[in-house]
């Protein structure tokens, strides 16, 4: 039994160290606090939040396939909100007031609140979104 134990947990941590091996070749590190909602593969399926294959540069709401968009995010999208990289990195800098100042009210919802303080992350993570094209 404790054998048995001892081989499943290795074998997690293995299946574990691979995937994290895979992705640290291609993807910045500050990522990991993204893939809990976001796919970045093309085609790849939308969790809580949009896939964001080929969102550089894209107008906001660029996910046809992701139907849970919310209402104030539609109407910043609707004011013509385009992901050049300064917008970018604002947005994942502060996404909750960064949607404050796109739609011009105090109060807004939304599931996108997680932030990363630090410049050189929003530098990589923007990066690494502009590399998500053919
Ligand atoms: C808790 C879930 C969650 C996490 C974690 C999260 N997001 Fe989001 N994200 C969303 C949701 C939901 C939306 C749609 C916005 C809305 O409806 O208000 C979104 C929207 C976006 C958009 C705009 C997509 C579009 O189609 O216009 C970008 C860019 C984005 N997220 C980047 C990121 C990055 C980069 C990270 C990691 C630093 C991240 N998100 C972490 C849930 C999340």
């Amino acid at each position: 039994m404790f054998q048995a134990n001892r081989c499943a947990a290795a074998l997690f941590f293995a299946v574990l160290a691979t995937a994290a091996t895979a992705r640290a070749d291609d993807a910045p590190r500050a990522l990991r606090s993204c893939v809990a909602c976001h796919t970045f593969d093309k085609g790849g399926h939308s969790k809580i939040g949009p896939n964001l294959w080929g969102i550089a540069g894209a107008p906001a709401m660029h996910d046809d396939a992701y139907g849970k968009y919310g209402d104030d995010f539609r109407d910043a999208a609707a004011s013509g909100l385009v992901w050049t990289d300064a917008n970018l990195d604002a947005y994942i800098a502060d996404p909750v007031n960064f949607l404050r100042d796109a739609v011009g009210r105090r109060s807004v919802r939304t599931y996108m609140i997680t932030r990363v303080p630090r410049p050189n992350d929003r530098g990589a993570i923007v990066e690494y979104l502009k590399s998500l094209k053919d």
